[in-house]
């Protein structure tokens, strides 16, 4: 049994890489005690949820339903929208934009009709531009419409880190931020090991490891990692799988996790409207507050380079 209250229900929009594998990793962590796939491929999603229920025995208490008709989202705690066109191998996730919008512009009536009380999550690229784009669609309130953001992108960051020192990812805390996409950024100055903050750590000849090339090497290696693991095999879909599926959870339990989620901004460092990931805490209403983690004068530069990349994708599109 997992520690899920017995009603609640996920529902994934999009039987893709992206929605399967968040599906299986949902159903493998116990994250929601429905799972629903829902896709207009008929063949595609029934053939999907086929082979996930055929697991049934040894995965949690979850239960896998789904198909093409849309119905199968009624009632849903949380719907993750993981459909749209997605990059070819070059192609950045920003480029995606005007299609994607286009999608969800149609898409998002027909959720909010089976599933008025849900809360909404964006996977499907660029993330951060439909969060922005689903908030003025469905007019919800900020909290209940949100992306899996950096979230992917931290996990990215701390195997890094853990790898180049030998300590565990679990024990890295470090937030990679803003944009997901060309202009995220590392929160390198409150990253700590342990306690020890991450810009003192030392190798065991006591040598500082983490001087500024390797910081922005680290960096660049997580703003590329998608790049790299598209290039060589399409699409990337596990490490998002798990990572929406921890999203899901810190929101149907009621965690109060402190994740890096895509959220619309409210005058966070003087940006308003534009929806990028910062520090948040993460529970039953979604997003359910901002942090204000201390930024250095590069960090707050970025942040703000970030918005400014969102911004302009924005305005082109008449967000
Ligand atoms: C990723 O970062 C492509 O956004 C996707 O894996």
């Amino acid at each position: 049994m997992t520690d899920t209250a017995s009603t609640t229900k996920l529902s994934i929009v999009g039987a893709g890489s992206v929605g399967s594998s968040l599906a299986y990793a949902s159903l493998i962590r116990g994250s929601a005690n429905t799972v629903a796939l829902y896709d207009l491929n008929t063949e595609k999603v029934d053939a999907e949820v086929l082979d996930l229920a055929h697991g049934s025995q040894y995965t949690q208490a979850s239960q896998i339903i789904g198909g093409s008709d849309i119905s199968c989202v009624a009632g849903s705690d949380i719907v993750v929208i993981t459909a749209g066109a997605r990059q070819k191998p070059g192609q950045s996730r920003l480029d995606l934009a005007g299609t994607n919008v286009d999608i969800l512009g149609s898409l998002m009536p027909q959720l909010l009709e089976q599933a008025p009380n849900a809360i909404y999550m964006l996977v499907t690229n660029p993330c951060d531009v439909l969060t922005t784009a689903a908030l003025k669609i469905s007019g919800l309130p900020t909290h209940r419409v949100l992306s899996s953001g950096t979230v992917l992108d931290t996990s990215r960051l701390r195997w890094l880190v853990g790898n180049k020192i030998g300590i565990s990812p679990r024990s890295v805390h470090a937030m990679m931020v803003g944009e997901h996409g060309d202009t995220e950024f590392a929160l390198w100055s409150s990253a700590t090991i342990g306690q020890s903050p991450l810009q003192d750590w030392k190798d065991s000849a006591g040598n500082r490891v983490f001087d500024r090339e390797v910081l922005d090497s680290l960096e660049h290696e997580v703003m590329n990692s998608a790049y790299k693991v598209i290039q060589g095999k399409g699409a990337t879909n596990y490490a998002i799988g798990v990572a929406g599926a921890r999203v899901v959870e810190a929101i149907l339990r009621d965690q109060k996790a402190v994740l890096p989620v895509s959220t619309l901004l409210n005058n966070y460092h003087g940006i308003s409207d534009i929806a990028l990931s910062v520090p948040s805490i993460v529970g039953r209403g979604g997003v359910e507050r901002t942090l204000n983690f201390p930024m250095d004068d590069i960090e707050e530069a970025k942040l703000h380079k970030s918005a400014e990349a969102l911004l302009s994708v924005q305005k082109s599109l008449g967000i």
